[in-house]
Formats: C-alpha cells, sequence, structure tokens
C-alpha cells in the first residue's frame, strides 16, 4: 500500500476524549444518524449506491486539528470521497498506523449502519485503538435520499432550488436537464446549494458540447423523451436504433472517463416499446432477465416519467415498467396531471396524491430515485403540467405541496 503524501486520504476518524458525532448521509439514502462511539466515524462512498458519510463534530470546539489517535482509511477507488463539502479534515496517513476500513450499508427501511473494522496494516508500531467494530444505526427514514426536484435550465437562475435542501428536508437531489448548474449554464453567484446535482445529455449532440459535466458528479441522464415527437424542444426525437448507434459510442466513451459514474437509460416519456427496441438494439445477446448480463452498452438504471393522476394505475406502470426492463429504475418526473385528458386536480387531490405515490415509491427497493415535477416561478416551464403541482410559486416562494414534499411527501398537518 502507498502512503506517501500524495496519496492524501480523507479523514474518517478522530478520537477525543468524549467523542460525539453526527454522522450524516448527505446526497443519498439518509439524512442524519447520532453517533457516539470511541471508535472510527466515516467518510465513505459505497460503490453501489455511492452513500457518502461525513462526520461531523457535534461541537465546533470538536474541529481542532487532530494530532494523534487519527485513524484513516480507504484506498478503494470505490471509496473515493466525491463530495468533500463537509468532509471535517484531511491528513496524510501515518505509516505505522493500523488501518481502519469503514463501511457502510443501507438497510431497507432506510437506516444506515457504518462500520469501522481494524484491516490490514502495514507495520503497526503505537498502533490506534480502534474497536475491532463500532457501528451506529441512522434514525433515516426510508424515504430519505430518494426524492429530488428538477429546476427548468430556462428558469436561469438557481437559487430558488436551494431552498429545499434544509437539514430537516428530504429532498437530496435536482436536475436542471442540462449538464452542470454552477459551471456556466444557469446563473449561480452566491449560491450555495446543499443537495447532489445530476447533470443528463439532454440529447446526443450535449456530450461533446461546450459545456462541462458538474465537477463530482456520481450519475447521468440519458438523453430525455427522445420516444416523443413534439415541436415544443422539451425532447429531442430518435427512432431507438439511431440512438442505440450514439448510445454506444458515447457510454463507452463517458465509462472510460468516468468509470464510477452511474449511468441512466434514455429517459422515456412514455413509450415502454422504443426502450425495449433500444436494448435490443444495443445488448442483443442479453436479456432483463440477468440484469443484461457484461453487455457493455447497458445503463446502470432504467428511467421514465409519468403523468398520472391514479395512483393504483400509477402503480402498475412503473412495476411492469420496471419488470420488463430488469434494472433498477429512475423516474425523473411524475405529476398528479394526464397529458391529453386535461384534468385539473385540486390542490388537495394533488397533495394526497403526492402524499399516496412517494410512499410507495420510497417502499420499492427497485425505485433509485424519484423527482416531483412543477418547480418553476415561470408558469411557461411547468410546459403544460396544472399548476396544482407547483413546489414553488411564481415568486420562487415554497408552496405548501413544496414544503410537504421536503417532508418525505407527508401531508403537513395544519
Ligand atoms: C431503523 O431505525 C428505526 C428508528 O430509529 C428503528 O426503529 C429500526 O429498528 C431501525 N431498523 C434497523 C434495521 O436497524
Ligand atoms: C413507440 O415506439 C415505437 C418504436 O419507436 C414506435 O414504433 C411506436 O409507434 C411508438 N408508440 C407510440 C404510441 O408512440
Amino acid at each position: 500500500m502507498d502512503l506517501s503524501p500524495k496519496l492524501m486520504l480523507i479523514l474518517l476518524l478522530v478520537l477525543f476524549l468524549t467523542p460525539e458525532y453526527t454522522l450524516a448521509a448527505k446526497h443519498k439514502r439518509a439524512c442524519k444518524a447520532s453517533v457516539t462511539q470511541s471508535g472510527p466515524s466515516a467518510t465513505v462512498t459505497q460503490s453501489i449506491d455511492a452513500i457518502i458519510l461525513v462526520a461531523e463534530p457535534t461541537s465546533s470546539s470538536d474541529i481542532s486539528t487532530p494530532t494523534s489517535g487519527l485513524g484513516a482509511v480507504q484506498t478503494t477507488e470505490a471509496s473515493t470521497p466525491l463530495y468533500t463539502d463537509k468532509v471535517i479534515g484531511s491528513m496524510d496517513l501515518p505509516k505505522s498506523d493500523t488501518i481502519s476500513a469503514v463501511s457502510a450499508t443501507s438497510t431497507s427501511d432506510g437506516n444506515i449502519t457504518a462500520s469501522s473494522v481494524v484491516g490490514t496494516t502495514t507495520s503497526v508500531a503505537g498502533s490506534l485503538s480502534v474497536p475491532a467494530t463500532s457501528s451506529a444505526t441512522t434514525n433515516g427514514s426510508p424515504s430519505a435520499g430518494k426524492a429530488g426536484v428538477g429546476l427548468p435550465v430556462q428558469e436561469v437562475d438557481a437559487a430558488p432550488v436551494a431552498q429545499f435542501f434544509t437539514p430537516e428536508s428530504t429532498v437530496a437531489w435536482w436536475f436542471n436537464w442540462n449538464k452542470n448548474w454552477n459551471q456556466g449554464v444557469m446563473t449561480s453567484d452566491g449560491v450555495s446549494i446543499d443537495g447532489e446535482f445530476v447533470p443528463m445529455i439532454f440529447g446526443p449532440t450535449y456530450l461533446d458540447n461546450e459545456d462541462t459535466f458538474q465537477e463530482g458528479f456520481t450519475e447521468l441522464m440519458g438523453y430525455n423523451e427522445p420516444d416523443l415527437k413534439t415541436s415544443t424542444g422539451v425532447s429531442v426525437y430518435l427512432e431507438p436504433a439511431q440512438a442505440a448507434e450514439t448510445w454506444k459510442t458515447q457510454i463507452v466513451q463517458i465509462r472510460q472517463q468516468y468509470p464510477n459514474v452511474k449511468i441512466h437509460s434514455p429517459v422515456m416519456a412514455s413509450n415502454k416499446t422504443w426502450l425495449s427496441d433500444f436494448f435490443k438494439a444495443i445488448c442483443p445477446d442479453n436479456s432483463p432477465s440477468d440484469g443484461w448480463g457484461d453487455c457493455v452498452y447497458k445503463p446502470d438504471y432504467v428511467s421514465t416519467h409519468l403523468y398520472n393522476t391514479d395512483v393504483e394505475y400509477f402503480k402498475g406502470t412503473l412495476t411492469a415498467f420496471q419488470k420488463e426492463f430488469g434494472l433498477p429504475m429512475v423516474l425523473s418526473e411524475f405529476a398528479c396531471y394526464q397529458f391529453g385528458s386535461d384534468p385539473h386536480p385540486s390542490l388537495e387531490e394533488v397533495s394526497t396524491f403526492m402524499q399516496e405515490t412517494t410512499a410507495w415509491l420510497d417502499q420499492q427497493d427497485w425505485v433509485v430515485k424519484y423527482a416531483w415535477f412543477g418547480n418553476a416561478r415561470n408558469s411557461e416551464y411547468l410546459f403544460g403540467v396544472y399548476e396544482t403541482n407547483r413546489l414553488m410559486d411564481a415568486s420562487g416562494a415554497l408552496t405548501d405541496l413544496g414544503r410537504q414534499y421536503m417532508n418525505g411527501g407527508k401531508k403537513i398537518s395544519a
């Protein structure tokens, strides 16, 4: 193991007399955990779920520069922290210290368990006293981490989205149908947004355009609604075979450049047949029954949109969609609305729909992420979705529905 200073390792462990940390899993899966332990707490990314746990001392006096008693960790690629905004420090790993590995797993109820384990050592002299294992479980809610919001790039100013990312909010991620937000795509002067941003390649020409991907991104959304023929600019229509050709070149390029990034399939407006034809074109020798086997062109997740007002239809449609493609699923747009039938659901109906659908989405372990649609100041950027679905009003202030969404989708009693 190379322990040269070049290999700056992120500080995972601080031992104090009364160590007490908040172990926060930011961005995904869980929000907060209180941890009291004498062993290490951690900064971890888990390869599958990219869980990032960040140890934050509960009082500022604890943020003194650690001297002795530092454990340190994690040199495998899967553990390279992708987000460092809340990491409390970094250090060179002293050659003599015991290496403590840290792992994190999420349970189906949304809790996160972080464990520290004494791992292999290079040489031990004056080794740390690290418990063989120490663990802490979050009291995360199952919803934590899946919910996101989109703020259409046409809104230009990114600032209003920041309000969704409070410590109490279950909203964990956001997107703008484009490649970055504060690297030139939106205005962002002085805006800080404490949530994961997921870039998108809106259509094939976007991959190599002049915009850069958001720094530190861990997931990438695929072409937007290529199954939709429309002149409204919300999609770039492609035949499945045509999309498959560019996809095969582009996914190879992306995987080479960003090997750890999770890639979403092209995002369907609604047409399962389109996506099925697409998969047959990119992975002709594989099938969904084994998750498309070793097909090098397969995405990590399948992705769709769904606009409907009927909760049972919603559940059935998404279940069938995921079954057909056999990969974990992202629902990156949904609302209580149905295009073509022009429903005008009341605020109350939308609120109930949100509560029931989000509760169900949270329970399905094959749902990776979801995002309510209806988050823009300008009505034009609701693209026809009925106004009662708004998470923010025309001035950018949160609506009651926006607050409900931040509350795990559960209605807030007045
Ligand atoms: C998850 O956390 C809740 C609330 O703290 C707790 O009741 C439950 O037992 C935990 N589940 C597991 C699997 O630890
Ligand atoms: C769905 O996609 C397939 C494949 O491109 C196409 O043949 C079919 O017409 C589409 N269906 C609808 C309803 O647009």
